[in-house]
């Protein structure tokens, strides 16, 4: 039986999948509440060092009612866009609890997160310089590429030469030519080496830029990024990886560090997916079963508008059936397909399941981060409603489907 994953965490809380497809429509995103405060709670606690700050990594989900609970567990926010600004700000952060790491950002941008009093990160000498000209005098946080990278996908690694991200070590003199032309306060370093690599290679990331941190002496704050990993193979018993050594030897970096530079740094970490993925499972129908030649194929409506990363990065996540009737039959191998005009529009390929019907419900498990803001309306297809099972059971409705008339609200015919 494939339910024994949300059985085991009791994710439905007593809700029936396909009743609440019934109710609110497929596909549809389900997070559990009780899940996201718990994986809040273990990055609150993770690192034993009096100066360490969460920061939420609102890109992996940036729903309002999500962002408001990890606020409430003493969660701050990573912030990508001026966009998540406005979205953070409607969510209850204050400035000061927001980090804009930016990335080729225009000089509007900037200024709007300078009106806004929102500290900014720059990643390349270019955008230092240019915010020294509209901020003169300014608090500024740089971003480095120290060269250490690593990830579940050459697409999400973003450390080293390869990528476009931050100003490699090298250019520190530079950096600092750049502060002092422009009076500039360096409040803050960060870096940000990937998603979902081993974690060993984070305590070298962090050994890395406390090296940097060395160069400056006006510091207030030094960031370490997110990317930790989840375990996404349940069904295949992937447990969750310890990440208390991890938190341990982060402490003892910092107070190290903090005696030699006299003075204790705050010290910050952006998860976004160890938040948001586990509490969240999307429910979409099979609406056609094939087979071509020797391939099983289930046609559902989760195209990639609707859940991206397995057609982006091959990414894999474990798939449940739900079905009114007893789920029987000597199990197949399948490939579970969108509705979508590409042929790369998938959601898992060669899954052993029984033998899949019209009308069967299936769960995408670990879809809470990078699911839902990752969608777009491709083919004109609506993005998904998500609905919240609080810790008490109930169900709420924390996103309506948007209607084929807002989609079309803001174009103008000829
Ligand atoms: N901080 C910065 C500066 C980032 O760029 C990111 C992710 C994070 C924190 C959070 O990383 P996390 O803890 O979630 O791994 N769409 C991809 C992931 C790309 C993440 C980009 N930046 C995926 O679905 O795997």
């Amino acid at each position: 039986m494939s339910e024994r994953v949300t059985n085991s965490v009791d994710f439905y809380q007593g809700n029936n999948p396909q009743d609440l497809i019934r109710q609110y429509g497929s596909p549809l995103y389900v997070y559990n509440e009780r899940v996201f405060r718990e994986k809040c709670k273990t990055m609150k606690t993770l690192c034993p060092y009096s100066g360490f700050r969460v920061n939420y990594a609102i890109k992996a989900n940036s729903n309002l009612t999500l962002m408001a609970i990890a606020l409430e567990e003493g969660l701050k926010a990573d912030v990508s866009s001026a966009g998540e600004i406005v979205a953070a700000l409607a969510a209850g952060y204050k400035a000061d609890d927001l980090f804009f790491i930016a990335n080729n950002i225009s000089e509007d941008e900037m200024k709007f997160a300078i009106d806004k009093n929102v500290i900014l990160s720059v990643d390349s000498l270019s955008q230092l310089e240019t915010y020294g000209r509209i901020n003169r005098g300014g608090k500024i946080a740089v971003r480095f590429n120290t060269g250490i990278g690593g990830g579940h996908h050459e697409k999400v690694v973003t450390g080293g030469d390869d990528t476009k991200f931050g100003i490699l070590t090298a250019y520190v003199p530079e950096v600092k030519a750049l502060l002092s032309k422009y009076e500039l306060q360096l409040v803050g370093i960060n870096h940000h080496i990937g998603s979902q690599f081993a974690q060993e290679l984070y305590i070298d990331g962090v050994v890395t830029l406390l090296n940097i941190a060395r160069e400056f002496d006006t510091l207030e704050f030094v960031d370490f990024g997110g990317g930790f990993y989840i375990p996404y193979h349940k069904q295949d018993g992937e447990k969750a990886f310890d990440l208390k050594p991890v938190g341990k030897s982060l402490a003892e970096h910092m107070q190290k560090f903090s005696a030699q530079y006299g003075k204790e740094l705050v010290c910050m970490i952006e998860p976004g997916r160890f938040i948001a993925a586990e509490c969240g499972v999307l429910l979409g129908t099979v609406h056609a079963v094939k087979k071509l030649g020797a391939v099983n194929y289930a046609g559902t409506d989760m195209g990639f508008s609707v859940f991206a990363r397995p057609t982006l990065y091959d990414s894999h996540h474990d798939v449940e059936v739900y079905r009114d009737g007893e789920i029987t039959g000597a199990e197949v191998l399948v490939n579970i397909v969108g509705n979508q005009c590409e042929s790369g529009d998938y959601i898992a390929n060669k899954r052993l399941l029984p033998p899949l019907k019209e009308r069967d419900v299936l769960g995408v498990l670990d879809t809470g981060a990078y699911g839902f803001s990752m969608s777009s309306q491709y083919n004109h297809r609506q993005r998904p409603a998500e609905v919240l099972i609080r810790v008490d059971g109930s169900v709420k409705l924390i996103r309506r489907r948007e209607t084929y008339e807002e989609m079309l609200v803001n174009m103008q015919g000829l």
